[in-house]
């Protein structure tokens, strides 16, 4: 993979529309990167505010395509509607996010190298406001820029940590990609990386003994006979990748799957592990630390042969070098 890593930066064109009076415009492009937002605008004090990642491809054949969009839609609506906020039509959506692809062409990284045009498709409570309660006025925002890799290392195994800090209660907002959950999250990663490792790992919020999220991504692992497991909690980002991961490792490797507890003292029952996101793609973890101990997977410093697979079979599929499951690519152009 290039080099581009993921940053920020400013990119040729965006895409706004604002929900006033029980409606939503018809949303404009524009070179304009700055938002106007008023100084009370309950995202700022509130976080009443959501969003979502996604990516565009390049194709060997020079097409740009999108991974499984109608899935961001769903869990950006999944969201608006938790923090009491007006869901946008699929039609809206999926015209907003290709109009932000197409406008941005010319920077769709090419094929070849992993690289990809990352979309944030974000809705925002805005207006005057100073009760603690849902805005009057919303925004609907995507932009888009071209990103390398989210986890140094590629497919390199990494190590991660668990932490004593939860970054969602048990039936509160985790399941929901709403920014609280992620500003909650800064302090944690901030004191797994002062201790060498690349992000932390939570555990579920009530018992701290079954494994939730890998920082930004979710967890899955392969069993010593070969199971793909994942965890099953509802304070769990559900995540597009997992769940596609969960459908290949069944229906493409032939693999036994479960969607089940996941016991941070039973970490040999594993003999692979991943992080998985759109962002982290698929990261092999090569050992978890928890509390005075450190567990390694079985593949030292090679990538497991399970996980290579999936790696390969997912990548090639958002790429267009293998065929996808029906109604998982969508076309910009
Ligand atoms: C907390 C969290 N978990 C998991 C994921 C992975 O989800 P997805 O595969 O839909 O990108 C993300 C990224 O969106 C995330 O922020």
């Amino acid at each position: 993979m290039g080099d581009l890593g993921f940053n920020y930066r400013h990119t040729p064109f965006r895409y706004v529309s604002r929900w006033k009076d029980g409606k939503w415009d018809d949303g404009v492009l524009t070179e304009d990167n700055i938002l106007h937002i008023n100084e009370s605008s309950p995202a700022l004090h509130y976080g009443q505010q959501c969003f979502e990642g996604m990516k565009a491809y390049r194709t060997k054949d020079n097409k740009i395509q999108l991974f499984r969009p109608d899935e961001n839609s769903k869990r950006l609506n999944r969201s608006c509607s938790r923090l009491l906020m007006p869901s946008i039509p699929y039609e809206k959506f999926i015209d907003a996010v290709k109009q932000v692809v197409l406008a941005n062409e010319d920077i769709v990284p090419a094929y070849g190298n992993g690289e990809t045009f990352y979309l944030r498709p974000f809705v925002i409570g805005v207006g005057e406001n100073i009760g603690i309660h849902a805005a009057k006025e919303y925004l609907f925002v995507v932009f888009g820029l071209p990103v390398g890799k989210y986890f140094a290392g590629g497919l390199n195994q990494v190590d991660f940590c668990t932490t004593d800090y939860d970054r969602a209660a048990p039936n509160g907002t985790g399941a929901n990609k709403v920014g609280g959950n992620y500003a909650a999250s800064f302090y944690p990663k901030k004191l797994a990386r002062e201790a060498g490792f690349v992000e932390c790992i939570y555990l579920d919020p009530l018992t701290h003994t079954k494994i939730e999220e890998v920082g930004a991504a979710n967890f899955f692992a392969i069993t010593q006979d070969n199971k793909f497991v994942t965890p099953i909690s509802n304070s769990i980002l559900p995540s597009i990748t997992k769940y596609s991961l969960l459908h290949l490792a069944k229906e493409r490797l032939g693999l036994e799957v479960e969607e089940r507890d996941c016991y941070i003292e039973n970490l040999k029952e594993f003999k692979e592990a991943g992080a998985c996101g759109t962002a982290a793609i698929i990261t092999p973890i090569r050992s978890i630390s928890h509390k005075d101990w450190t567990h390694y997977f079985d593949n030292g410093e090679e990538v497991g042969p399970v996980t290579q697979k999936l790696y390969d079979t997912l990548v090639g599929i958002q790429f267009g070098d293998v065929e996808a499951p029906e109604g998982w690519i969508e076309i910009v152009k």
